[in-house]
């Protein structure tokens, strides 16, 4: 961890004295440590304390920062902020987006990735409210280490306790993962189907699970890619430490990979829809008894792939998917020539692959064809990741 800058947020929980042993295992790995107290977390410890353990400045008050540094670039500071402990509150603020004091306004503003280590009574933890807000988050790709279970100061047991220093520190080195074969790329991602409406309340969507994409994305970022993932409607967890663009429809997802554009390399794993209603009723439509049922006209979505893959900022490298379920490779021959892509992933999906867990691929590009065994998504994801790398060694 040597030279990175972290920024600790310590909120209320009897627990907060685990992180000043945190601090100290940090600075000996070489990071710089600025501490953020909340309210609660100044019930626990003093600013004195954090002060002598980080030989920095403690921040405790929005409106102090503000004169002195300014909250968004204490914000833009650290290569990572870390939540410990993280009370139930200050969690509940996070998952919704509140900004009232100096953490929660650093927490909303800031752009590196996020860690938080839970802590707080047992049934605090467990009730429906917290769940939800982890869920929240962690879907936004908040990384989380712990609670753990065991004796806790009150006399009660369960899920709750602040995960110890050392788990905490580990968990840290995992989010500040090592420089990879892509570091300093940045890697463009679609995955999962669109959505494209029909009236306020009904949609067209395919089956897409968005488990491909999302596994790419991860194979990407575990080689040190930064990640942008546009992606439709999912349910799969945000990978840790990738930028979640969420989208609904295919005209959504090109704007948004437009607008997160320039990339080294643009992978296209998205199902996108390729027709959507031509025109999206704005009231529900209803039936009329003895009315005939209505006609969808339909009207041709953009091309993403095509759209990128002649873009003025076009990504060196750009890689398209072809799902076929005939003469797959003639199939995506023709595909990479017509989309302008620089390699096709073709997959056989004449079998379970939608929503499967294998995938059989043919890897087309200029060099010609390569058959890869079937192999699990996440195994497709990290060899066609490695191949990228390849490309950029
Ligand atoms: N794609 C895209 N935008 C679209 C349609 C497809 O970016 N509007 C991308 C997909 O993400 C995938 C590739 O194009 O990388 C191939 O999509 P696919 O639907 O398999 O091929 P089509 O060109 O639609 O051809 P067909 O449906 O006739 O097989």
């Amino acid at each position: 961890m040597q030279g990175k800058n972290l920024l600790l947020v310590i909120s209320g929980s009897i627990a907060a004295y685990k992180s000043l042993l945190l601090i100290r295992l940090l600075r000996q790995s070489g990071a710089t440590v600025h501490a953020v107290l909340t309210a609660g977390g100044a019930r626990f410890v003093t600013r004195e304390a954090l002060a002598g353990l980080t030989g920095q400045r403690v921040h405790d008050d929005l409106w102090a920062a503000e004169a002195e540094i300014g909250h968004i670039r204490l914000a833009r500071l650290p290569d990572a902020v870390v939540v410990a402990p993280a009370s139930a509150d200050l969690l509940a603020k996070m998952a919704h987006g509140l900004a009232d004091d100096l953490a929660s306004t650093i927490l909303l503003a800031t752009r590196a990735p996020i860690l938080v280590a839970p802590a707080m009574n047992p049934a605090m933890w467990q009730h429906p409210a917290t769940q939800a807000n982890m869920a929240l988050l962690r879907a936004r790709g908040v990384a989380v280490v712990g609670p753990g279970e065991g004796a806790m100061a009150e006399p009660e047991s369960g899920p709750g306790r602040l995960a110890e220093a050392e788990e905490m520190h580990a968990a840290i080195a995992a989010l500040l993962a090592p420089a990879g074969p892509l570091t300093g790329r940045h890697a463009l991602v679609t995955s999962g189907p669109t959505h494209e409406p029909i009236d306020p309340v009904r949609y067209i969507a395919n089956r897409s699970s968005g488990k491909q994409g999302h596994a790419i994305a991860a194979a990407l970022a575990a080689l040190g890619a930064r990640v942008t993932l546009v992606s439709g409607p999912v349910t799969q967890p945000t990978p840790k430490g990738v930028m979640l663009r969420p989208v609904e429809t295919a005209r959504d997802m090109l704007a948004a990979c437009e607008a997160a554009l320039p990339a080294d390399v643009f992978v296209a794993a998205a199902a996108v829809a390729d027709w959507r209603v031509a025109s999206e009723a704005t009231q529900k439509l209803k039936k009329t008894p003895g009315a005939a049922a209505p006609t969808l006209t339909m009207a041709l979505n953009p091309d993403i792939l095509a759209t990128l893959s002649k873009h003025t900022q076009r990504p060196r490298l750009v890689v398209g998917f072809a799902a076929e379920t005939e003469t797959v490779v003639q199939h995506a021959l023709d595909k990479r020539q017509r989309k302008g892509c620089d390699w096709i992933v073709a997959n056989d999906v004449s079998g379970d692959v939608m929503g499967g867990d294998l995938n059989t691929i043919h890897l087309i590009s200029a060099e010609g064809v390569e058959d890869w065994p079937r192999l699990p998504k996440q195994d497709v994801a990290a060899r066609l990741a490695a191949r990228i790398a390849k490309e950029f060694s």
